[in-house]
């Protein structure tokens, strides 16, 4: 028996991304978001207008996609309900949000240079992926209102993978049996279960997906 019900969120449940740009003045920023999703080398991002991030994103033109592992659970909700934005959006300030300078500091999180891009990367995070601004798009459309959100298409440029989730025997997979992300299901912190059972999916080579023009990233794949 179905329920009709009207949710607040629909947060189901998503990878949490630590997304690293520059604020003006060349400072670092970095925040959580976990409203992402990959389609080759390319990445959709989907933020709230009148963050940070979202403006630092469009104004650099690129970013980097930190991953962290479900290990890293207290850092990501020590950056919760914080913001680079100076003064506090309203909305924010109504939910408890407060300006922070210097969030690494706080979350106990490292910057590193990274190679092709100006925003450093998170040395704790085990997956760093390093990224361009492709297209923005107003996201959200509802009759009754203007959008507050954005569609942030950022492309991938280079990729950094900690050694110890790399699957062994091959130069550019990792083992999913070895990659833990932190999940953001409800707003609450999870894991990933253990692999269920063999996946039909899974018997395409995964080379299959790689992009046709190699560096150049082409975005072609299986399911374009
Ligand atoms: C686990 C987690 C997931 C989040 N997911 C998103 C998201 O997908 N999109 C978004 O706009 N904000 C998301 N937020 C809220 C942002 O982190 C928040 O707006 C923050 O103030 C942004 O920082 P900034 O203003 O310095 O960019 C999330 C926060 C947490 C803790």
């Amino acid at each position: 028996m179905h329920k009709n019900i009207e949710p607040s969120i629909l947060y189901f449940g998503t990878p949490v991304v630590l997304v690293t740009t520059l604020n003006e003045d060349g400072s670092p920023n970095v925040a959580p978001m976990s409203s992402a999703w990959w389609l080759g080398w390319n990445c959709m991002l989907g933020f709230g207008a009148r963050s940070k991030t979202p403006q630092n994103l469009v104004r650099q033109k690129e970013c980097v996609l930190n991953l962290p592992s479900e290990t890293m659970v207290s850092a990501v909700n020590g950056l919760a309900r914080l913001t680079a934005s100076d003064p506090v959006p309203p909305h924010k300030l109504a939910m408890g949000y407060r300006h922070e300078k210097n969030k690494f500091a706080i979350a106990g999180l490292t910057p590193v240079p990274s190679d092709l891009v100006n925003a450093p990367r998170i040395r704790e995070c085990p997956v760093q992926l390093e990224a361009v601004l492709e297209q923005s798009h107003p996201f959200g459309h509802n009759p009754h209102r203007p959008p507050t959100a954005l569609g942030l298409e950022v492309r991938v440029i280079r990729a950094h993978i900690d050694e110890s989730i790399l699957l062994e025997g091959y130069e550019n997979r990792i083992d999913p049996d070895l990659w833990r992300p932190l999940m953001m299901s409800f707003c609450h912190f999870y894991g990933l279960g253990e692999r269920l059972q063999d996946s039909t999916l899974a018997e395409i080579p995964e080379s299959a997906y790689r992009p046709a023009a190699h560096m150049g990233l082409a975005t072609a794949n299986q399911f374009q």
